[in-house]
């Protein structure tokens, strides 16, 4: 569904531009004060100061909404996470709280093994519900599109049904969010073919990949290329195979032991290299997400994800907004359409119950999201 909309009176605060900003650009926001935004057949047609909207034959094909005092922005974009699995490993932070590290606990067959295990024992719809639960507070933490990954199923069936999940989340006609899926088979070795990682590789060429193409259930393949996971070699090898099949790539680069990952990325011109840190003074496109799963990040918060950036990685709230905005659709390819406020992209936003941006980090931990707009259409939060 989309709508006529007119938003005036708003304090507008986006970047510009159809492409990632780069380095020292990602700190340029563009603000208007008492603009107008009108959103016509869900895609933003006018952006700027009011001409005089609330005349009558604009009355009858627009809803209005009067923003004063609060600031819009475009729609938050996570661009980074594996929100369809089953149960949780809320022990195994507790272990980690106490100094056991993330690939120990894997090695001994919990972490990534264990939540396999409960993804393959649920089912379609208790997996959906579970889901959709994320997507409904993600959304009132204003974001309007969502990359979400396979990789808890690690067998032809269960990764098909993940992804099938998001396919029919993303076709529901009340939808707030737009998922974008990418095909993770290679997210661990499952225990069927332990120590033979080369032919897990093979079987998810030959089987599982061809599969996820023919059905168009996902746009993106990733890897999680790690030591003791997949090789540099490995990765390479299933990402050509991937793009050979028509998909866009993406890496878990360098997450624990930087192993090349990132290089792998650039060879390949994958779209996005994921989970590298602190990485705009060399003048590279840098998008925020919030990585949500059940092991290493169990958290969808966007308040929490701001926080952390501008108080730990040293980001400031300019390049925090491009990050979850413009950065994070060119993460998925969608720089030309959504992530910022400008006639001919989508009329996906966020609402703000101020006027002023900065309290994104400053109210550490809380949402200041008062509603989201998807293709014209107001969700409150
Ligand atoms: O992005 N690193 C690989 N994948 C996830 C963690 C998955 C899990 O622990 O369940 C990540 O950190
Ligand atoms: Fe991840």
């Amino acid at each position: 569904m989309s709508e006529n909309l007119i938003i005036f009176d708003a304090r507008v605060v986006t970047p510009t531009g159809f492409t990632a900003r780069k380095g020292a650009e990602m700190g340029r926001l563009l603000v208007l004060d008492g603009a107008t935004i009108e959103v016509t057949d869900g895609v933003i047609t006018y952006v700027g100061p009011n001409r005089g909207e609330n005349r009558d034959g604009y009355y009858r094909r627009y809803w209005h909404y009067n923003a004063r005092g609060r600031c819009v922005l475009p729609g938050f974009v996570d661009s980074h996470t594996h929100f369809v699995f089953g149960g949780e490993r809320a022990e195994e932070f507790s272990w980690r709280l106490k100094g056991e590290s993330y690939m120990s606990i894997m090695e001994r067959g919990g972490g990534i093994a264990s939540t396999v295990k409960a993804t393959r024992a649920s089912n379609f719809i208790r997996l959906r519900a579970k889901a959709e639960g994320f997507l409904k507070q993600m959304n009132a933490m204003g974001v309007t599109t969502v990359e979400g990954k396979s990789g808890y199923g690690l067998d032809k069936e269960t990764e098909l049904m993940q992804l099938r999940i998001m396919r029919s989340l993303n076709g529901d006609e009340h939808r707030r969010v737009d998922i974008v899926p990418t095909f993770l088979g290679a997210h661990a070795v499952p225990q069927e073919y332990a120590g033979r990682t080369d032919d897990y590789v093979d079987f998810l060429i030959r089987e599982v990949m061809p599969a996820v193409a023919d059905g168009g259930l996902a746009e993106f393949c990733d890897v999680f290329c790690e030591q003791g996971v997949f090789s540099i070699e490995q990765s390479r090898r299933l990402l050509l195979a991937a793009r050979g099949m028509g998909f866009d790539l993406k890496l878990h680069a360098d997450e624990i032991v930087p192993l090349g990952g990132a290089g792998l990325a650039a060879e390949l011109s994958a779209t996005s290299a994921d989970h590298l840190l602190a990485m705009i003074d060399a003048g590279c496109a840098v998008a925020l997400a919030t990585d949500l799963n059940p092991g290493s990040c169990f958290s969808g918060s966007i308040p929490l994800t701001f926080a952390l950036a501008c108080i730990y990685m040293q980001m400031s709230v300019e390049e925090a907004i491009t990050a979850l905005t413009l950065n994070g659709a060119a993460a998925l390819n969608r720089a030309a359409t959504i992530g910022s406020i400008e006639a001919g992209k989508k009329g996906d936003l966020v609402v703000l119950s101020t006027d002023n941006y900065h309290f994104l980090p400053y109210y550490v931990g809380m949402n200041c999201v008062i509603a989201t707009v998807k293709e014209g259409v107001i969700h409150p939060s």
